[in-house]
């Protein structure tokens, strides 16, 4: 805790105790002075670090002070894009997020359409969704492309949001990417389920083991999650692999025909068009 917040948190205490003057001797006002001055200075960290000995005989040892709120995300607006963007705004200085440490500075939030049937999630943005703003839209955004194309779909006909809005940070780092940590997960998942509450997707696809992790609580290889509905808050989920997993399997055709059936089984629920063309998509020549 910062010497700052000790300070206050003993103030507040006091103003609780019904205490409302409390006597500074001239050494202590110097000090609060020159905290002041230093709060005011550009770049200074607002550390105030109480020197004298004055106001450091008056403070408790510890404080007790009750653990504050979980913060939580508010969707104001009259419209669905209104709403999202109430969330886009929050989302840029979360808190819970920020105070980590971890993450780079930039916000990625979501892409697509709001009043989307199919949400798709993947789990954090990568360097160049990070230079564009935008999630997926490097080579498992083009990936992702190849695959709605499959489908007969657009990006501007889906809704794509990633369960972390920032691009988790390593040392050093370049174009390099990392998955997220579950702190950093976590401190991010009130915006993936707000989204969800205010799009309502009728199938929601989770993208890698990542997404079905945040959004699912499952734990395991994504194989295993496959091949079933899964259920978000009355929402149908189908989980299959992530697009950078396609990537990496390259001619790899049993891969892409089973991530093919995954998509084949949401745009059956959904009683979207299928062509016999479609339907043989991936499948080994005979
Ligand atoms: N991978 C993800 O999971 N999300 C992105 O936005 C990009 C790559």
């Amino acid at each position: 805790m910062r010497s700052a917040d000790v300070v206050i948190d003993f103030l507040e205490a006091e103003q609780a105790r019904g205490v409302s003057h409390i006597y500074l001797d001239e050494g202590a006002r110097d000090g609060l002075r020159a905290w002041f001055r230093r709060s005011k200075q550009p770049r200074a960290e607002a550390r105030i670090a109480p020197s004298s000995p004055a106001v450091m005989a008056e403070l408790p040892a510890q404080t007790d002070t009750p653990a504050a709120p979980p913060l939580q995300v508010t969707a104001e607006g009259a419209s669905k894009v209104e709403r999202l963007a109430s969330l886009r705004q929050q989302a840029a200085n979360w808190a819970p997020a920020r105070s980590l440490g971890t993450l780079r500075e930039t916000m990625v939030f979501a892409t697509g359409n709001p009043d989307a049937r199919i949400m798709l999630v993947g789990e954090a943005p990568g360097y160049e969704e990070e230079k564009k703003g935008e999630p997926f839209v490097g080579p498992a955004g083009q990936k992702l492309d190849d695959i709605l194309k499959a489908m007969g779909l657009s990006r501007n006909e889906v809704y794509i949001s990633n369960i972390v809005k920032f691009r988790p940070a390593t040392a050093r780092q370049t174009t390099n990417n990392r998955k997220p940590a579950p702190q950093e997960m976590a401190a991010c998942l009130p915006f993936i389920h707000a989204e969800i509450g205010i799009v309502r997707p009728a199938c929601i696809i989770a993208m890698g083991g990542t997404a079905a992790e945040g959004l699912l609580d499952l734990t395991g290889p994504v194989t295993s999650m496959r091949g079933l509905w899964h259920d978000f808050k009355g929402i149908r989920v189908r989980v299959t692999y992530h697009p950078s997993y396609l990537l990496q399997s390259g001619a790899n055709l049993a891969i892409k025909r089973q991530v093919w059936e995954d998509m084949l089984t949401v745009m059956e629920e959904l009683s979207m068009p299928i062509s016999a063309r479609q339907r043989g998509f991936f499948l080994p020549k005979s």
